[in-house]
């Protein structure tokens, strides 16, 4: 029998946060605040809702303490287990976006972030997902018109990442991701962020 391994892997963590409900509450509470102090927000990767600008440096508030430590203990397990154990990092933005029905987010990336991540505050049933692009330059198999094609993570060329409240996605800053038009009942609230390495 062959053997095979896999390799140049694209890492994509998801984390469930314990208890968040109380927690969210009090993000939630934060934007209420910060879209009444900045009602046009700023327009980033969003086409439509609101994103948070950066007339307030909203790491250094207070409410983001306790979902801060966690995301730093999340980020910290995983890039030890990638090989960086010990690499020292900072949470260099974070940002809040705000989606009603029918707002979404461009295909980007981070560039200069070693990771990123979203936390998911609200998210209305029937929300879109967070969606991930095959990074690789050219598309490795060409889809071939095999009667048993199957899709596998060696086939696909988007990963769906069905999102809910209390819910930490981590990825690399590279890695291209979109979200398709809101389609929930009600606002979705994110609160995003970037890593740089020290
Ligand atoms: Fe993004």
């Amino acid at each position: 029998m062959p053997t095979g391994t896999n390799h140049f892997p694209t890492p994509i963590f998801q984390h469930e946060v314990s208890d968040f409900a109380e927690q969210n509450e009090k993000l939630l509470a934060l934007v209420t605040r910060l879209r009444e102090t900045d009602p046009s927000g700023v327009r980033r990767s969003n086409y439509g809702g609101w994103h948070s600008s950066d007339q307030v440096d909203v790491r250094a508030l207070p409410e983001l303490a306790d979902v801060k430590k966690v995301i730093m203990e999340t980020a910290t397990f995983v890039v030890a287990g990638m090989g960086f154990e010990g690499l020292g990092m900072v949470m260099n933005e974070a940002w809040f976006t705000v989606s009603p029905a029918g707002a979404m987010n461009a295909r980007h990336s981070h560039p200069r972030s070693f990771l990123s991540g979203a936390y998911y505050v609200k998210v209305p049933v029937g929300s879109s997902p967070l969606c991930f692009h095959d990074p690789r330059p050219v598309k490795p198999y060409a889809t071939p018109a095999s009667p048993n094609f199957k899709v596998t993570p060696y086939t696909t060329e988007m990963l769906t990442c069905q999102v809910r409240e209390g819910l930490l996605v981590l990825f690399p800053g590279w890695l291209d991701h979109s979200v398709p038009p809101h389609q929930g009942e009600g606002e979705r609230v994110v609160l995003s962020f970037n890593f740089v390495a020290l």
